[in-house]
């Protein structure tokens, strides 16, 4: 039986995960929310995560920095990648669930996501935390939603998300 193991990302990890990001995210499209929130912004290295079969990258989460309309960091999950032929035996979800245990015992007080609303919310994530929160750029399909553990870190804003300049 297969043995998929979390771990942080190190830098053996990287060309595989980039590969891997580049063979799910086919498209870059720039006019993307989340494309234009990551432009030129590097995700933060200590919450980088992989799924590995064996020694093999078979999942990898990335967490972003950026602004809220308060001028507090949050971090905005994604991208989430699992290799297409292991999709379906809930790696994605440990995954998330994993990078979301590692930021709880940090500063950070919550997360947003621009993603699937049926996948994340499955989560936990909620699209009434975010309601008040604009993006620069296209959204749709995709839904914008939050996770706080600070209670009203996420709920009490209201305005344009930002890069982190
Ligand atoms: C989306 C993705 C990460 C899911 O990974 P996965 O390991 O196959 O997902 P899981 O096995 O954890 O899925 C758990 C549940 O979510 C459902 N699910 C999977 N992908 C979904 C999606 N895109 N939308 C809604 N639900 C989805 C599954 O059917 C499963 O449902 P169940 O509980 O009823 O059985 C994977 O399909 C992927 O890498 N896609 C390409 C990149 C992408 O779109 N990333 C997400 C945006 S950042």
């Amino acid at each position: 039986m297969r043995q998929i193991t979390l771990t942080q990302e190190t830098r053996e990890h990287q060309s595989a995960r980039n590969a891997l990001i580049t063979a799910c995210f086919a498209d870059p499209q720039p006019g993307r929310a989340a494309f234009k929130l990551r432009e030129d912004v590097a995700p933060i290295d200590k919450f980088s995560y992989v799924a590995l079969d064996g020694a093999t990258v078979i999942g990898s989460l990335r967490f972003y920095p950026l602004r809220l309309p308060n001028d507090a960091e949050v971090l905005m999950l994604g991208p989430l990648a699992i290799a297409p032929l292991l999709r379906g035996h809930r790696i994605g979800q440990r995954l998330v669930q994993h990078g979301v245990d590692m930021l709880k015992s940090t500063s950070y007080n919550g997360l947003i996501v621009i993603g699937d609303a049926g996948y994340f919310t499955a989560l936990d994530f909620d699209v009434a935390l975010t309601q008040h929160l604009k993006l620069p750029g296209i959204v749709a399909p995709l839904t914008l939603l939050g996770l706080e553990w600070h209670v009203e870190f996420l709920s009490q804003q209201s305005g344009m998300l930002r890069r982190i300049a």
